[in-house]
């Protein structure tokens, strides 16, 4: 039995932000536990990495690579920490993170506080022996003057603990950073980045915004392909603001959860029709149960991932979503996930 129903008003009776502090000082305290075996169907190869299944946990729960082990113990087939910048940084003042409790969503403008690569590296050193993918979210310090440089530097700094890089470019809340988007800042970048890599780097996914114009998945699926980028997450928080009925709805920052639902799975479908399955995706945005992860798969996402939900729902949620999707290969006939990305 879950012990999440009991804990939850705990939770939600302190502000948001105390509320995942406490939460993760207590996954630190708490008994490791090694990763739970998944049902075969679900394992799955992703850009030359082993997946044990197909539900990861989302980049900004644990910022600075204080938990990953936990998590996966948890249930998580991969885990993305960060979004990790070159110097430490402070982040917006507070508050700035919101529950939208009517709304099943959150709205944050966090700022990439975090204790920046020197830091995380430390940590995560103690994880590269991990059976589990823990993948490291990189990012731009606010006050850079050269943002491209700073990519370069979390390539180099990160690449010797990371499964995987994400080169995360589409967060709301450092001015001017989703510029990065458009097509000539993006090749620059990409091109960059693909020079820190090197030859034996880890693999580098690019994470995108949800709020993008006509074209403009058109443009970053060809510079992608392109720049051999391995996969594309989409997608991050939106700027934007559907029928909402909470108090917060009018905060400033990005809204995840719920209501970031239908636009991340219109987001995913068009980065599929764009690229039609050349390179892979992985769905984020609301995604909540078992259907909605399924779904995701059927409009082309390889693997998908998730945050908000687990605020709402509880830490079972990963284990939960993955047995529900063995059980939907099953029923379909599939003889394993993989089978099933981009059939809806
Ligand atoms: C409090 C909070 C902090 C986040 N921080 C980051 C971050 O540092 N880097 C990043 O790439 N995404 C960050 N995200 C976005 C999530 O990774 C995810 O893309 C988004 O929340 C949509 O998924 P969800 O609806 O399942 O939460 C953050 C989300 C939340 C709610």
């Amino acid at each position: 039995m879950s012990l999440y129903p009991f804990v939850r008003p705990l939770a939600f009776a302190l502000d948001a932000e105390a509320a995942h502090r406490l939460t993760i000082k207590a996954l630190k305290l708490a008994p490791r536990r090694p990763p739970p075996h998944f049902p075969d169907v679900l394992r799955t190869n992703v850009a030359g990495l082993d997946f044990p299944s197909p539900v990861g946990l989302a980049a900004g729960f644990d910022k600075d690579g204080e938990v990953p082990e936990q998590m996966l113990g948890l249930g998580f087939g991969f885990v993305e920490v960060g979004t990790i910048t070159p110097k430490p940084q402070q982040g917006n003042p507070r508050p700035r993170l919101f529950r939208l409790r009517e709304d099943r969503g959150v709205i944050n403008r966090m700022g990439f506080n975090n204790e920046g690569q020197a830091a995380a590296f430390e940590r995560l050193l103690g994880c590269t022996h991990l059976h589990g993918i823990v993948g490291v979210n990189i990012g731009a310090n606010k006050d850079s003057a050269d943002r491209i440089a700073d990519y370069v530097a979390g390539v180099k700094a990160m690449s010797a603990v990371a499964r995987y890089l994400t080169i995360n470019i589409s967060s709301p809340n450092t001015p001017g950073l989703r510029q990065l988007q458009d097509e000539g800042a993006l090749r620059a970048l990409l091109s960059a980045v693909q020079e820190a890599r090197g030859s034996d780097g880890p693999p580098v996914f690019l994470k995108v915004a949800p709020d993008l114009g006509e074209g403009e998945p058109d443009q970053i699926i060809r510079a992608a392909i392109q720049h051999r980028i391995d996969a594309i997450i989409v997608a991050n928080t939106t700027v934007s603001r559907p029928l909402l009925k909470s108090r917060y709805r009018d905060e400033s920052g990005g809204l995840s959860g719920e209501p970031l639902k239908p636009l991340a799975l219109k987001a995913l479908r068009e980065f599929r029709a764009a690229s039609g399955g050349e390179i892979p995706l992985i769905g984020v945005g609301g995604i909540a149960d078992a259907d909605d992860a399924w779904d995701r798969i059927r409009a082309g996402a390889s693997l998908v991932q998730l945050y908000t939900a687990m605020v709402y729902r509880g830490p079972g949620i990963a284990r939960r979503i993955a047995d529900g999707l063995a059980e939907r290969v099953r029923r379909t006939g599939f003889a394993n996930i993989a089978e099933a990305v981009g059939t809806g």
